[in-house]
């Protein structure tokens, strides 16, 4: 607390020291528009100083590789960042009166973006796990998936055992990583690759170059759907995976983003984004 009021006030007197040294005009300037060009910190200290009335701005890190969660759509002509968690943060931003920015970074970047407050939150979708618990806080989980396989479809590989001697391919930073290492104890000669792109370890997989993959069901089955040369099979596990959003550790949004979450889940919002995301 004592933290913030120090930025608080430290923004407040550079923005007037920035009105005075530019002359006038510029204390009327957008303070949103001022902000693109700094770290996300000073940034949301800038939008909480905003004036009446102006929407105050959080910066979500996302790795928009992962389709349906979030992804570059170039349909419309221009590079959009579109998906289900992208309709999920905008919902919440709308409820809680907040302007959001995006800013897109390869995963295995995302938690330290959080533990550098270089973003007031992430959703891509993201697994709560005990390790990553120590250094950010999670909202409640909001979706589920499970771990496949993702091989050439004549390659018969569809079980773990069958990957002895195989490389595989997983992202970087990823649950699927450590999923991937933890094989290797047991499974001969696994050979792990980390990429840092969803697109660069499903390339890998059709060119040959690795024998196989660790991706979600959720984003496999469309990684399969546009290459019909793949095949995926969901490794037999009780275990799921679920996303919930990641925030700094002591983040105040923690507990408003929750409330809005169990909002969508009662008022068949969710459900509405689920169906429109990932039924095909
Ligand atoms: N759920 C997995 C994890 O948390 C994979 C998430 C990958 N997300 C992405 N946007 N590439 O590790």
């Amino acid at each position: 607390m004592k933290k913030r009021t120090s930025i608080l006030s430290l923004a407040f007197t550079s923005l007037l020291a920035a009105a005075l040294i530019a002359g006038c005009g510029t204390g009327n300037q957008p303070q949103a528009g001022a902000g693109q060009e700094q770290p996300a910190g000073q940034e949301q200290a800038a939008g909480q100083e905003g004036q009446a009335g102006e929407k105050k701005t959080l910066i979500m890190a996302t790795s928009a590789d992962y389709k349906p969660y979030e992804y570059h759509d170039l349909t419309s002509g221009k590079d959009e960042i579109v998906g289900f968690d992208i309709d999920i943060a905008n919902y919440i931003a709308k409820e809680l009166g907040y302007e959001i920015q995006i800013t897109d970074m390869d995963f295995g970047g995302l938690v330290p973006a959080l533990q550098t407050n270089r973003a007031d939150f992430v959703m891509a979708g993201m697994t709560p796990t005990p390790d990553r618990q120590k250094n950010v806080d999670f909202s409640d989980i909001y979706y589920e998936a499970k771990n496949t396989i993702v091989s050439k479809k004549d390659s018969n590989l569809t079980k773990p055992e069958q990957l002895a001697g195989k490389k595989i391919a997983v992202q970087l930073g990823s649950i699927q990583e450590e999923a991937a290492k933890e094989l290797e104890k047991t499974v001969q000669g696994l050979q792990v690759t980390s990429l840092n792109k969803l697109g660069e370890i499903v390339e890998e997989v059709k060119t040959g170059r690795v024998d196989a993959a660790i991706i979600e069901d959720t984003v496999a089955k469309g990684f399969v759907a546009s290459n019909p040369t793949l095949q995926f099979t969901t490794i037999e596990s009780n275990e799921t995976n679920g996303s919930a959003i990641a925030f700094p550790k002591g983040s105040p949004h923690v507990e408003k983003f929750n409330e809005v979450i169990k909002k969508m889940q009662e008022n068949g919002e969710m459900d509405k984004l689920i169906q429109k995301w990932f039924a095909q």
